[in-house]
Order: structure tokens, then C-alpha cells, then sequence
């Protein structure tokens, strides 16, 4: 029995929609054979659920809409942009912010900035792109998750990490060629 007090009724209304094709369960197995199972190279056309990313991919507000016509479009120094970094300072302390169009984009600069080759960096899981931007720059990527984070049936409480002393593929000497190390809060 479904308890609907936990699904509370959106306080929103949609305002337009978006045609999206559903195609058959056939259809899609050859689609993801020809594209080599690499979700780059599929087609938007094929796919009913996208989850290659949610940045920037799904309906705005009526405030972001209004926020983009009285925005400052300029190339620098715009006032948005010191709108931004005042509000990421007050909320994070950061001194400096970079904004970037996606996490893939900051992960590609994040990697750039902090690794050097031949470092070993953690991580609890990845995005498709995390372990390539970490061994595009020299990184050498250690997967640290929990054997029970496979199962994702199992409601436990933390179960994205090993422990130092309990990761099997993180040894002392690795540890000591980390700089960098990926921590994202999954469940
Ligand atoms: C480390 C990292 N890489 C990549 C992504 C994916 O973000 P995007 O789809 O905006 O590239 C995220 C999103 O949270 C992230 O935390």
C-alpha cells in the first residue's frame, strides 16, 4: 500500500510540454548495441529518460525566465556574475568562485588544478566522466567503495565507502601519493 502522505502535492504548475518518443523495448537493445553501450552516442531521439545529466535539461522557473530577460548579458563584469559570487560566499566561505556550465565541466578543471601525475585519487563511485577527467591528468583512479553499496536494495545508513584500514585497494603507499579524493554523498 503506497503511503501518499510521503508524496506531498507539487506546489507548481507546469506551463508547457514537451513531446518525448517511447520507443520499443527492441528498438532501444539495438539502439544501445550500435552505440557500443556508450550513452554519448545515442540519439535524444531514442531515449524516453534521460539521465545523462540533469544540469540545465528540464523546465525553469517563471523567476528564472524573468531572470534572463532583465539579466546582464555582459561578456564581463556583469552584475549577475557579483550577484553569484556574493551568494556562493556567503553560503560556502569561498574566497574565489569559477562557475562552470556542468559538473563534468568543474570536475575537468577541478583535475586540471589538482593532480599531478602519477597520484592516486579515491573515489566513492563516479559519474562517467570523473575517472576519465582523473586519468586524462595523470590521476590513477581507486574505486573505494563498499561491496555493499552494489546492492541497492540495502537500507543501511553509510554504505559509499570503505575505511581506510578496511579498503582493500587503498594501501598505506597509495595513500601517501593522494592529493585528491572524490567523496560524493550517495546512497
Ligand atoms: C563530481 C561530479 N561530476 C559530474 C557530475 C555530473 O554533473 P553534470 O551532469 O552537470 O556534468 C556531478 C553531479 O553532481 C558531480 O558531482
Amino acid at each position: 500500500m503506497i503511503d501518499f502522505s510521503k508524496y506531498p502535492a507539487e506546489p507548481f504548475r507546469i506551463k508547457s510540454v514537451e513531446p518525448v518518443a517511447m520507443i520499443s523495448r527492441e528498438e532501444r537493445l539495438k539502439v544501445a548495441k550500435e552505440a557500443g553501450y556508450n550513452t554519448f552516442l545515442i540519439n535524444s531521439k531514442d531515449v524516453y529518460i534521460d539521465l545523462l545529466t540533469d544540469s540545465g535539461t528540464n523546465a525553469m522557473s517563471d523567476r528564472q525566465w524573468g531572470g534572463m530577460m532583465i539579466g546582464d548579458e555582459a561578456y564581463a563584469g556583469s552584475r549577475n556574475f557579483h550577484h553569484l559570487q556574493e551568494v556562493v560566499q556567503k553560503h560556502f566561505g569561498f574566497k574565489y568562485i569559477v562557475p562552470t556550465h556542468q559538473g563534468r565541466g568543474a570536475e575537468n578543471l577541478l583535475s586540471q588544478i589538482a593532480i599531478k601525475p602519477g597520484q592516486f585519487v579515491p573515489g566513492n563511485m563516479y559519474f562517467t566522466t570523473t575517472r576519465y577527467h582523473q586519468e586524462r591528468n595523470g590521476g590513477i583512479f581507486v574505486d573505494i567503495i563498499r561491496d555493499e553499496a552494489h546492492d541497492a536494495t540495502l537500507d543501511i545508513p553509510f554504505k559509499v565507502i570503505s575505511t581506510w584500514r578496511s579498503s582493500r585497494e587503498l594501501s598505506t603507499k597509495k595513500v601517501l601519493k593522494m592529493w585528491l579524493m572524490y567523496a560524493l554523498p550517495l546512497r
